[in-house]
């Protein structure tokens, strides 16, 4: 009796011990697997440009978002989260993040994003720094394994501005 107890424990000890270096493995030849998203983001107008009666500069864009995230799946990929945000400097921040607009996506078959579209959470600064604002629009996935460590990605394109006016 005692050896059959002792027997079970060691076979459920194998099993466990072998489920954690196949889920270990998994992981690992995940990150060893080669990615090449390719990203565009652009904006086609600047639909309203201006002062919030609290002071705070807000901005409604439309952007087109082009990605192709396909090469990000794995057999080990339960889904990604992407989103598009606007970076830019402010006197007070060296870095300022406001999240425009997000996604998930959760079949390989989708990953491919072509959008036309306003952004989706509010453009709004804490101050009035937006006129004549230089920032960027990057792009940020955050890759959700089925096993193993979550891990995030990103492609910064560079190089807009915001008008002088507001309008
Ligand atoms: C949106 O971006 C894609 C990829 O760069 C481009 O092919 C397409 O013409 C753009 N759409 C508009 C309306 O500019
Ligand atoms: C914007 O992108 C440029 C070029 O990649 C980079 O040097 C700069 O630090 C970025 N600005 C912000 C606020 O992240
Ligand atoms: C995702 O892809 C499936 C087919 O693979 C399609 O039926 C579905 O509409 C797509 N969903 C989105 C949000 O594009």
């Amino acid at each position: 009796m005692h050896s059959l107890m002792f027997r079970a424990n060691a076979v459920l000890t194998f099993g466990i011990t072998l489920l954690a270096a196949l889920c270990c493995l998994a992981s690992l030849s995940d990150n060893l697997h080669y990615t090449s998203p390719s990203v565009d983001l652009q904006i086609l107008h600047v639909e309203s440009f201006q002062r919030l009666p609290n002071g705070n500069d807000e901005v409604k864009l439309i952007l087109n978002i082009t990605a192709d995230l396909q090469s990000l799946f794995t057999w080990n990929t339960k889904q990604l989260f992407v989103f598009v945000a606007a970076e830019y400097a402010t006197p007070k921040n060296v870095l300022n993040q406001v999240s425009l607009w997000d996604i998930i996506v959760e079949r390989k078959e989708n990953a491919t994003i072509w959008r036309r579209t306003r952004n989706k959470y509010s453009f709004v600064d804490q101050g009035n720094n937006l006129r004549g604002l230089d920032f960027n629009l990057t792009m940020y996935w955050n890759v959700m394994p089925l096993t193993g460590a979550m891990y995030t990605g990103k492609f910064v394109v560079p190089g807009f501005k915001l008008p002088q006016q507001y309008r």
